[in-house]
């Protein structure tokens, strides 16, 4: 199968926080920002499969910065590794200054996506070529992180784990 870049599938989407999607702090509210992720998250991967895709699992989420009523956040969805018919996704959130326009990080998401047929029956994706220094360090952790979805999902014995056992055998 061709081979695809990260750039070739990215997804940004970019809106605003309106009155209705913030919790009583007048910060964004988690769920919202949640479906935003899900919804880049989801593009990414069916840009890069050209396939439906299914969340399969949420690997890791972490909101930094509270995003306030009225600011601009930018949602960033890149393929860092597929596998047979799972794709990785690495979602980074961003807010901009409103005086200076600089990035901030507000938080980062790892989704794990799977291509499916018309039936739901998993089906293969192209592999990625990571390119910048970024790109290849997620690409070399995903293996790792893929195990370990696997094995809190029950799907995967640990002592199969070999690249994941292999962060500890060191220390
Ligand atoms: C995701 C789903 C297709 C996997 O089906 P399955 O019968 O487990 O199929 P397989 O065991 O062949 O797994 C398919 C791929 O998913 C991966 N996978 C399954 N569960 C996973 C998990 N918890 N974490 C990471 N990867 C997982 C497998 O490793 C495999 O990857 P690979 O083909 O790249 O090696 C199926 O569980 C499903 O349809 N779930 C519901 C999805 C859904 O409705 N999502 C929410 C709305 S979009």
């Amino acid at each position: 199968m061709q081979e695809k870049f990260p750039l070739d599938s990215l997804t940004v989407l970019t809106d605003l926080v309106l009155p209705g999607e913030t919790n009583p702090l007048n910060n964004l509210f988690g769920g919202e920002l949640l479906a935003r992720i899900d919804r880049a998250a989801s593009i990414t991967a069916r840009r890069h499969s050209r396939r439906i895709c299914v969340t399969a699992s949420v690997n890791h989420v972490a909101f930094n910065r509270a995003i306030p009523l009225g600011a601009v956040v930018t949602i960033e969805a890149k393929v860092s590794r597929t596998f047979t018919s799972s794709m990785e996704i690495v979602i980074d959130v961003w807010t901009e200054d409103r005086e200076s326009g600089i990035k901030n990080s507000a938080g980062q998401a790892i989704y794990t996506f799977v291509a499916v047929d018309d039936t739901g029956n998993p089906v293969p994706v192209p592999p990625v070529v990571p390119q910048t220094d970024e790109d290849k360090k997620r690409f070399e952790a995903a293996l790792r992180r893929k195990q370990l979805s696997l094995i809190l999902a029950g799907k995967m014995k640990p002592a199969d784990a070999t690249e994941l056992k292999a962060l500890f055998a060191g220390e």
